[in-house]
C-alpha cells in the first residue's frame, strides 16, 4: 500500500480528504474535476484491474469548484464487485488505499433496483443501513490491528450526520432524496421475484451487488460513510417487466446531471465537515 500512496503522490500535490466510489453509469462526475489527474488501476500497486461493464476502472483525483474555495477529492471511477470473481480483499483495496491517502470521509455509489415501489425509477435514495447477503466479508482471515478492531461496531454503518448533511443539502437544490435499507447480493444474475418477497420482508428497500464490503472496510477503519442508490429499475417481480442490463446503465445516465448537481454541492460539506 505504502508503493501506492508514493506514485499518487509523485503524480498529484492534491491531498483529498473526501474520496467518492462511483457506481454504473454514474462515471461522468470524474470528468467535472479540475487538475485532474487520472491513473488506470492496473498501474497502481495493491489493485486489481477492473473489468465490468460501465466501468472506467480508474483512480481520478481532482480538484471541485471555482478558484479560491476548490477542494480536492479522490474518485474511483469503476469498482471492483465480488461477482467479477475478486476476492472480498480485493473488493475493498481502493477504499484501504483511500484511508492510507488520508481520506476520512467516503461516499459510495450504486445502481440499485427498488424493491420500495414508491421510488421511482431513476430516484435517488440515501443509504440508511445495509443488509449483508453477500455470504463473505471483508475482514475474514487475521485481523490487521493497524487498520481497526477484530469486532467493528455496524451500529451506524452510514453515518447520520452525513446523511443529514446530504438530505438538506438536497432540499435547498429540489431534489428529492429518499432514504433505505440496501441489501447486498453477490450477482451477478439478478434476483427472482420470490428473493425480492424475501427481502421486503426482511426490510430491505433496495437491492444491488456492491457496497456493502466497501462500507464494512471502511466502518472498520473508522471512515464516515454516506451511500447513495440510484434506483434504476424496479426490483424483479414488481414492474412485470424483465431486468436489462442496458437500461440500469441508461438510466443511471440519465440521472447524472442531477447527481453531479449533488455532488458539486455535497462534496465541499463534507470536506469542511
Ligand atoms: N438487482 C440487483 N442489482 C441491481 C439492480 C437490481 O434490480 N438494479 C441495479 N443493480
Amino acid at each position: 500500500m505504502r508503493e501506492a500512496v508514493e506514485l499518487i503522490q509523485a503524480r498529484s500535490p492534491l491531498h483529498p480528504k473526501v474520496g467518492l466510489v462511483l457506481g454504473s453509469g454514474l462515471g461522468a462526475f470524474a470528468n467535472s474535476l479540475e487538475r485532474s489527474v487520472r491513473i488506470p488501476y492496473r498501474e497502481i500497486p495493491g489493485l486489481p484491474t477492473s473489468t465490468a461493464i460501465g466501468h472506467a476502472g480508474e483512480l481520478v483525483i481532482g480538484s471541485l469548484g471555482a478558484n479560491g474555495k476548490a477542494i480536492d477529492v479522490a474518485v474511483m471511477s469503476g469498482r471492483f464487485h465480488l461477482y467479477e470473481g475478486y476476492t472480498p480483499q480485493q473488493v475493498v483495496s481502493g477504499v484501504r488505499l483511500f484511508k492510507a491517502l488520508g481520506i476520512q470521509r467516503l461516499v459510495l455509489t450504486n445502481a440499485a433496483g427498488g424493491i420500495d415501489v414508491s421510488y421511482g425509477r431513476g430516484a435517488l435514495v440515501l443509504i440508511s443501513d445495509h443488509i449483508n447477503l453477500q455470504g463473505v466479508n471483508p475482514l475474514t482471515g487475521p485481523n490487521d490491528d493497524s487498520l481497526g478492531p477484530r469486532f467493528p461496531d455496524m451500529t451506524e454503518a452510514y453515518s447520520s450526520r452525513l446523511r443529514a448533511l446530504a438530505a438538506s443539502t438536497g432540499n435547498e437544490l429540489g431534489i428529492t432524496l429518499r432514504e433505505g435499507v440496501y441489501a447486498g447480493l453477490l450477482g451477478p444474475c439478478y434476483e427472482t421475484p420470490a428473493e425480492i418477497r424475501f427481502l421486503k420482508a426482511i426490510g430491505a428497500d433496495l437491492v444491488g451487488m456492491s457496497t456493502v464490503a466497501e462500507s464494512i472496510a471502511a466502518n472498520h477503519m473508522k471512515m464516515e460513510v454516506l451511500g447513495i442508490s440510484c434506483v434504476t429499475n424496479l426490483a424483479a417481480g414488481l414492474s412485470g417487466e424483465k431486468l436489462d442490463q442496458n437500461e440500469v446503465l441508461e438510466i443511471g445516465r440519465q440521472v447524472s446531471g442531477t447527481f453531479l448537481k449533488l455532488l458539486n454541492a455535497l462534496l465541499p460539506r463534507l470536506n469542511d465537515l
